[in-house]
């Protein structure tokens, strides 16, 4: 009764193409109204067939024209408002098809000019159009993936896999403690010390916002907050200082970074999921936690429509394949992986004295080449695997250095996650908590103290061991999807040398 009233109220959002198919034919109203856009037209003599999509799934409606002067303006790309009875469908390949009684367009489509042609599109082309390549199946199944994600990262850290120990977690519903926060956009630093920011200022002199006072009233653009300022790279630096007071933290947030590398894995402006948490000392924590993580996100996918249209787009690895390898993964029967940088080095060596296989020899105290992370991730461990404790030297400042190692083998207790098919996916690290081995950590990488003043003060003022993760969202997106670009796992990319709105 209630979903009748929700289907047929025009007071309230009318519903979706996909809640229209989810829908028991019982709630339908007499009458509905679908809004959407031409996908497909095809004319017979006394009948004409369109398929009517409005992006919330796929495939779109099918609507049937028995009167085909209905269908007489609709061309594709239009959009379309139709009235009609939803029946149960007689053809095959959907349940339900829309006997069309009226038709409105509500804009029409040049179908000589219009970019999006029926023909099969190259991603080339798409990425020169990425204004309208939302309307492609796969964008649009890709952006869903993004949306059913989000959710899946938020009810994990809400009330997902379980971190904590079951009779705590009965005890608390099941709320394992994390809080979401926004961090600042707009940084004074470079959290990865890799200069890769962007450096911004306002476009005039003249102050942009008018009810911000600027410094002085001849300030240089650059003057705007008295500052260096930068787009940020990371959020870690301020989920940091939110730690030492609400001990669990994580955000969802645009990280940018003026990266000059043209691979398949990198983006300029991309979305990062990090947490912090304080009162941890155990690298093999945040491990677990940011494995509980992508199971749980690979679980919430275990039958996703989605995943499925894009596995089916890559015919070298059959959908039922994938799934099967997905699953596996999720499996908590089937632990991850973990060991450290110098096992990880010593079995790379051995491969290679066998077989010369690397391009790249590996060599402890550089860093993993992506031929030699995809080689421990597909071949070694033949799934994800954590490789933990790298050389101290070549990390950011603030990762905590082991103790007790020889000091030419100076390690950070830090860790990367490499899975098969993309290499790095998530980086994390416990935190250097001790005040006075940061201020010298500071020195060796060339910072200048004074710019990282708060910083210290979390350490100063009660500092707690700490530690966190970052995970590239559009790096999880092409993993899970096979989607190969990462350029394709956001809906408007940007990169060195392209952004084009
Ligand atoms: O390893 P990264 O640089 O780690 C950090 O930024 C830490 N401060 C995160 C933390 O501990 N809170 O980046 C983390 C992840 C990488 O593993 C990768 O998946 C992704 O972010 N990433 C990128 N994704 C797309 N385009 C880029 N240019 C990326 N750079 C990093």
């Amino acid at each position: 009764m209630l979903a009748r009233r929700f289907l047929s109220t025009s007071a309230s959002l009318p519903p979706t193409i996909r809640q229209l198919l989810a829908a028991p034919p019982s709630t339908y109203a007499p009458a509905i109204h679908v809004n959407g856009w031409v996908k497909s037209i095809r004319r017979q003599k006394k009948v004409a067939f369109a398929v009517i999509t409005d992006g919330s799934s796929e495939p779109g409606l099918q609507a049937v024209f028995t009167d085909i002067n209905l269908a007489k303006q609709l061309t594709n790309g239009a959009s379309v408002k139709l009235r009609g009875e939803l029946v149960d469908s007689r053809g095959a390949g959907q349940a339900k098809e829309l006997q069309v009684a009226e038709a409105e367009v509500h804009g029409e489509c040049d179908p000589e000019t219009y970019p999006m042609q029926k023909q099969a599109l190259t991603v080339e082309y798409l990425r020169d159009h990425c204004h309208l390549r939302a309307r492609t199946r796969e964008i649009g199944a890709m952006l869903r993936l993004r949306d059913s994600t989000t959710r899946a990262i938020h009810n994990y850290f809400e009330v997902g896999l379980p971190l904590l120990s079951s009779d705590v977690q009965s005890h608390y519903r099941q709320d394992n403690g994390f809080i979401h926060v926004h961090t600042p956009i707009i940084t004074s630093n470079d959290c990865e010390g890799a200069g890769e920011t962007f450096r911004i200022a306002p476009s005039s002199s003249e102050p942009s916002c008018r009810s911000a006072s600027p410094p002085s009233s001849d300030a240089k653009p650059s003057d705007y907050f008295n500052h260096p300022a930068y787009l940020t790279v990371s959020s870690q630096l301020h989920l940091e200082a939110v730690a030492t007071a609400l001990s669990r933290v994580y955000t969802l947030s645009p990280c940018f970074r003026a990266e000059r590398s043209q691979t398949s894995r990198h983006l300029a402006e991309f979305w990062m999921l990090e947490a912090e948490w304080a009162f941890t000392s155990s690298l093999d924590e945040l491990c677990t936690v940011v494995e509980n993580a992508i199971r749980h996100v690979l679980r919430t996918h275990s039958t996703s429509p989605d995943m499925d249209a894009l596995w089916k787009q890559h015919p070298s690895a059959p959908a039922q394949a994938r799934r099967d390898e997905l699953h596996s993964y999720a499996s908590a029967s089937r632990p991850w992986t973990r060991l450290t940088y110098t096992d990880a080095i010593n079995i790379l060596s051995a491969h290679h004295a066998a077989t010369g296989a690397f391009v790249f020899p590996p060599v402890w105290g550089s860093g993993l080449q992506s031929e030699h992370e995809r080689w421990l991730a597909e071949q070694h461990a033949r799934g994800p695997v954590f490789v933990t404790d790298y050389p101290a030297a070549m990390k950011p400042f603030y990762m905590r250095m082991n103790d007790g190692c020889a000091p030419d083998r100076q390690t950070a207790a830090c860790f990367d996650l490499l899975v098969p098919g993309m290499g790095e996916l998530v980086g994390g690290s416990l935190r250097e908590e001790r005040a006075g081995l940061l201020e010298k950590a500071l020195e060796r990488h060339g910072l200048d103290k004074s710019d990282y003043g708060w910083y210290l003060d979390l350490r100063r003022y009660g500092g707690a061991p700490h530690g966190g993760f970052g995970l590239g969202f559009e790096r999880l997106i092409s993993w899970m999807s096979g989607i190969e670009s990462v350029r394709e796992c956001i809906a408007m990319p940007r990169w060195a040398g392209r952004m084009l709105l």
